[in-house]
């Protein structure tokens, strides 16, 4: 039985940064000059890991997702893939990517038994995922996201922040691409979340203003209905093509809200936007057991009232969330800290 919040939302899925480090710099993301990384000791081995998944398994979670920063670049990744994998109470095993090193390593994830992969991709034109990254790396994500379905993905996502301004004309293309690569695209609404540091409301495309633009491109869309606690509403083009839409930014999802997020050092956070987590590396390596550390997982969860999204949602006057100085101080309240 999964543990449940005082809202009574179970816990059930749980995303693991295994790296804060990433190879592109994001605007929405990563957008500064110098970042203060996490101190290598710190960094939880595959066994800490596998503990600790046994540890949330048996409070509930039966989903996990890893991500980064960049997991691709977490050296043997596979490894901690297959000891998961072996896990019978883990139904639902994926990973999010940004697919610049995907191509060579799409097939030695899924023979290490991964089930789910999705790859951030904002844009299909080489110039502007340079600005928007950084790096040079269109071909790469394409290449990747190739060797992802040859290598057997059948469930592929591709995951699309849309800025207004800066990709919110490649929506169509996007799709299109997404159907001739055999995936199905999502449309992430523009967050304020840490590490966001050149957001402002102006930017954020909305759901609706998506739905408006795609519509008028591609002819009437259809809500799929079902019920679900994943973040994405659904939705079917006239030709049968389906496609995802986010909307934290202006139609949070908390209520249903079943995730928590454990850092690549072993802080748990039960928020995207929570300023504070909870140590379980400390008594870990303190030689806490697997029973005790589920145990305070549980009671941690028990007293859980986040609702980070809605919060912000009912602030007035919305800026950045966490201002730059402090994110200097405090890295784990950044994004690529906490896993995207
Ligand atoms: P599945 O439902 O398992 O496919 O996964 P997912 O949709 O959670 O996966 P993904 O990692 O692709 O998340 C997509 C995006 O949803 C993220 O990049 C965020 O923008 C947003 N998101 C993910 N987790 C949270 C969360 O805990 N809170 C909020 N508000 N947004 C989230
Ligand atoms: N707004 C929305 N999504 C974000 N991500 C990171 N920063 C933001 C943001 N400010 C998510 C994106 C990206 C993933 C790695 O993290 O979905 O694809
Ligand atoms: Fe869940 Fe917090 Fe995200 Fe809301 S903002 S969906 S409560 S993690």
């Amino acid at each position: 039985m999964a543990a449940r919040d005082r809202f009574d939302r179970p816990l059930r899925s749980l995303r693991i940064s295994v790296t804060d480090r990433c190879n592109l710099r994001c605007q929405y993301c990563m957008p500064e000059e110098e970042y203060v990384w996490l101190p290598r000791g710190d960094i939880l081995t595959f066994e800490e890991i596998g503990v600790l998944v046994d540890a949330f398994t048996d409070a509930g979670a039966d989903r996990v997702r890893l991500t980064g920063g960049e997991p691709l670049l977490r050296k043997d990744l596979p490894d901690l893939i297959r000891r998961l994998a072996q896990k019978p109470a883990i139904r639902d095993l994926a990973l999010t990517t940004n697919g610049m090193l995907l191509a060579d390593q799409a097939a030695g994830l899924r023979e290490a038994g991964l089930h789910r992969l999705t790859v951030s991709l904002d844009t299909l034109r080489a110039d502007r995922f340079r600005e928007l990254t950084r790096f040079d790396g269109v071909t790469a994500v394409q290449h990747g996201l190739a060797a992802a379905r040859e290598a057997g993905f059948t469930d592929l996502k591709i995951d699309t922040v849309v800025i207004r301004g800066v990709n919110d004309d490649e929506l169509v293309d996007l799709l299109a691409y997404g159907r001739q690569a055999g995936a199905e695209v999502r449309f992430i609404e523009y967050m304020d979340v840490g590490g966001a540091t050149r957001w402002s409301v102006r930017d954020v495309l909305s759901r609706a203003e998506m739905l408006r633009l795609i519509g008028d491109a591609l002819g009437p869309v259809t809500a799929i209905e079902e019920e679900s606690s994943a973040p994405a509403d659904r939705f079917r083009l006239p030709d049968g093509q389906t496609f995802g839409i986010i909307s934290s930014t202006t139609e949070p999802f908390c209520r249903s809200c079943d995730r928590s997020r454990l850092t690549a050092d072993g802080l748990w956070y039960r928020c995207l936007y929570a300023r504070e987590g909870t140590d379980l590396r400390g008594p870990l390596r303190a030689g806490m057991s697997r029973a005790e550390i589920g145990a305070l997982i549980e009671d941690i969860w028990a007293a859980r009232t986040d609702r980070g999204a809605e919060v912000r949602l009912a602030t007035g006057d919305r800026r950045p969330f966490i201002p730059i100085e402090t994110l200097q101080k405090e890295p784990h309240l950044e994004m690529h800290t906490r896993g995207g």
